[in-house]
């Protein structure tokens, strides 16, 4: 940093989501003083329009459907509705006390919490109001905005992720535009509160980016639930009319809709921050950085949404804490994207880690087998009265280097998963390992058991 200028604090992080809250955490608990910027709420976009109050809502359409299905497990109950402001006072209660447990563990650890909009004015100061913080290091960490398309105007019965949150009443028909992750979980959960749900999806299968298997399987599941999902449909315009938004694909089919759910990706916010002007190379509004997060200006730094690759809460956490740690001097080792597990919270779920199939022999060509391990002879799964699968995807007597799971509950199984690919793990390593009985987990021992060529409770 120049040396005219009086460094304020060791780091200065810009933005309190999962990236910058982890980094601040991690830096005042090595020692460094730290400020943490942030314009609107502690937790950012996870913890208060994401991925906590969305699974809420996930977990409140699961014991709406619990109740209606009562009868399938003997238990007399009746399904009476859903009561959308309780839902919420209950999504509510659920953030703030997160919120407020976050905001004691950042003035616990000293970190400096600034509030108000913070810009850039070269590398190492951010301006927040008439206060200059000056940093030996400073974190870009600002996040995302749900987008929408060119010629598509929020507002009304068009919506993002954040307005469908504060619904009040159970829309009667919803057309969820874009089949990915925000899409599906949204479908999921306005389909177990009554709606009628319309997925439209430009590209062949849902949740593209998983293995074509696990679209497969959630495209049957959604079908059998009633969700109608339009994939390789293009969305042409939507009207937002009098009594209903009418929605037109570009083969001329009208879809008429009491609300339409925008869920086509996520931008990187960036726009007018002084990044570029601080020197940090901006592409498509992503900041571009190397494998340790490195802008390229020294003592410059971006981590979580703004860097191109997977927009999950765990990896901005992990880059966070990295960075933080590599400006302590640590020298941690980085973040590997390949071993990031991700999970859609949809009914049912859709879990991975590592490789597709496709992606595998993309890199290994012929020398790779995949297995599938049918939840049908996994009898946690039969008690539940879910159906799916666990896939495996290996090297001819190699690793296991990617894993697939679909079904109710079995997100809960990544972790397993994950250190299997992380650890590169053969199935014969993982054979000798008992998994607990009854339980999903199982599962995922049996399915390397097969692989391993000693199936137990597999049909082949
Ligand atoms: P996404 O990239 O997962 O899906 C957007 C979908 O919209 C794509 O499949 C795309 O083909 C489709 N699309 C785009 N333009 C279209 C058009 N004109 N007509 C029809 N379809 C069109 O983005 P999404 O679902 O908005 O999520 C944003 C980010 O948030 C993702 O990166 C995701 O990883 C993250 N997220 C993660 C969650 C989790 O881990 N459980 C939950 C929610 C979001």
């Amino acid at each position: 940093m120049p040396a005219t200028a009086e460094a304020t604090h060791d780091v200065v992080v810009l933005g309190g989501g999962s990236g910058g809250y982890a980094c601040a955490l991690r830096a005042a608990e090595l020692g460094l003083s730290v400020a943490l910027v942030e314009k609107d709420l502690l937790g950012g976009t996870c913890l208060h329009r994401g991925c906590i109050p969305t699974k809420a809502l996930l977990h409140a359409a699961e014991v709406a459907d619990a109740a209606r299905e009562a009868g399938r497990f003997g238990v007399r109950a009746t399904f009476e509705g859903v009561d959308l402001p309780a839902v919420t006072a209950y999504r509510e209660g659920v953030v703030a006390r997160l919120h407020k447990g976050l905001q004691g563990l950042v003035s616990g650890r000293k970190v400096e919490y600034v509030e108000g909009t913070g810009r850039l004015d070269g590398p190492h100061t951010v301006v927040v109001g008439d206060r200059r913080l000056v940093g030996r290091h400073v974190v870009l960490a600002t996040g995302s905005y749900a987008r929408t398309l060119p010629g598509l105007e929020l507002g009304g019965r068009v919506v993002t992720s954040d307005q469908a949150l504060g619904l009040d009443e159970v829309p009667g028909r919803v057309v969820v535009l874009g089949g990915g992750v925000i899409g599906v979980e949204f479908a999921s959960v306005m389909r177990s509160f009554g709606s009628e749900v319309t997925v439209v999806e430009a590209l062949p299968r849902l949740v593209a980016a998983e293995d074509p298997a696990s679209s497969k399987a959630l495209e049957r599941a959604f079908r059998k639930r009633g969700i109608t999902v339009r994939t390789g449909a293009r969305f042409a315009s939507a009207t937002d009319g009098a009594d209903a938004v009418t929605v037109r694909l570009e083969d001329g089919t009208e879809l008429e809709a009491d609300l339409l759910l925008v869920a086509v990706g996520r931008g990187p916010v960036t726009d007018g921050l002084g990044y570029e002007e601080a020197g940090a190379t901006v592409e498509r509004g992503f900041v571009v950085t190397d494998e340790r997060c490195r802008t390229g200006v020294e003592g410059l730094w971006a981590v979580g949404d703004i860097v191109p690759g997977l927009q999950l809460a765990h990896r901005g956490f992990a880059q966070g804490i990295f960075v933080a740690e590599s400006i302590a001097g640590l020298e941690p080792a980085p973040v590997v994207e390949s071993t990031i597990p991700r999970v859609t919270y949809c009914d049912p779920e859709v879990a991975s880690v590592g490789l597709t199939e496709e992606q595998a022999r993309e890199v290994h060509g012929d020398a790779v087998e995949a297995y599938e391990y049918n939840l049908g002879g996994n009898g946690k799964s039969q008690i539940l009265g879910t159906q799916g699968f666990v896939k495996l995807v290996r090297v001819t007597d190699g690793p296991v280097v990617g894993v697939h799971m679909v079904g109710s509950r079995m997100g809960e199984q990544v972790g397993e998963a994950q250190l299997i690919v992380g650890w590169e793990a053969h199935p014969e390593d993982v054979t000798p390992f008992v998994h607990a009985h009854p339980t999903q987990n199982e599962a995922l021992g049996e399915a390397h058991l097969a692989l391993a060529g000693k199936p137990l409770h597999a049909h082949n």
